[in-house]
């Protein structure tokens, strides 16, 4: 991308981030597919903003319907699907709403990236590492994408024919045997009040 920058100059704005009404972060959840990272994202979401924080899921799903149509599950279009929502996540963080990343997200590199985004602006970034084990997210298996994947149907799916990386000293890590969706969503409110 820094290529096409060259002619490029960036404009500040005048508004600090002290001066905008509210105070954004990014909560990052990784984790593989069915593993429940959207259902808790959009409870803490509901909760930000019933306590009147703006908040602001971004479902990888959703995204990819939009944003990030035409992208696929390789390696490199999972980079740059990371890449894309971290920037807008950024951008929504600066803005004073807390971005909720719902992701795979499954490569170590590309989440640290998103994370480094966030360290450059000064901006709060939590990765949020839903640990659910495969053998629960494989019986789940709300959209009937894990047998699609067995069977070769589905190529390069995350945790069957593709790698998850887990994090290795995620800000929060939460397992289904922690609570329903109400009680791990508690336990990311508690975490961000402490913070
Ligand atoms: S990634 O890895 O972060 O770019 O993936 P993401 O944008 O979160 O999209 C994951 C959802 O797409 C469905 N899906 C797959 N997941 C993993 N691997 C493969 N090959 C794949 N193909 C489709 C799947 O439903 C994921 O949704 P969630 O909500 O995570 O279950």
């Amino acid at each position: 991308a820094s290529q096409n920058t060259a002619n490029i100059v960036w404009h500040s704005g005048s508004v600090t981030r002290e001066q905008r009404a509210t105070r954004g972060m990014t909560l990052w959840f990784t984790g593989l597919s069915g593993s429940g990272k959207s259902t808790v994202a959009v409870e803490v979401e509901r909760r930000l903003v019933a306590s009147g924080q703006p908040a602001y899921v971004l479902d990888g799903d959703n995204l990819r319907h939009g944003l990030n149509s035409g992208l696929g599950f390789s390696p490199a279009d999972r980079a740059e699907n990371v890449r894309r929502v971290a920037e807008v996540a950024r951008l929504m963080a600066d803005a004073g709403v807390v971005a909720i990343v719902s992701l795979v997200s499954p490569y170590r590199a590309d989440r640290d990236a998103a994370r480094a985004l966030h360290d450059a602006d000064g901006l709060s970034f939590l990765e949020v590492f839903m640990d659910t084990p495969l053998e629960i997210a494989e019986a789940r298996d709300p959209k009937g994408l894990y047998a699609k994947a067995r069977t070769g149907e589905i190529p390069e799916f995350t945790g069957i024919s593709a790698p998850y990386e887990a994090p290795l000293r995620p800000e929060l890590l939460l397992r289904p045997t922690d609570g329903d969706a109400g009680a791990l969503a508690e336990i990311v409110i508690d975490h961000l009040e402490r913070r």
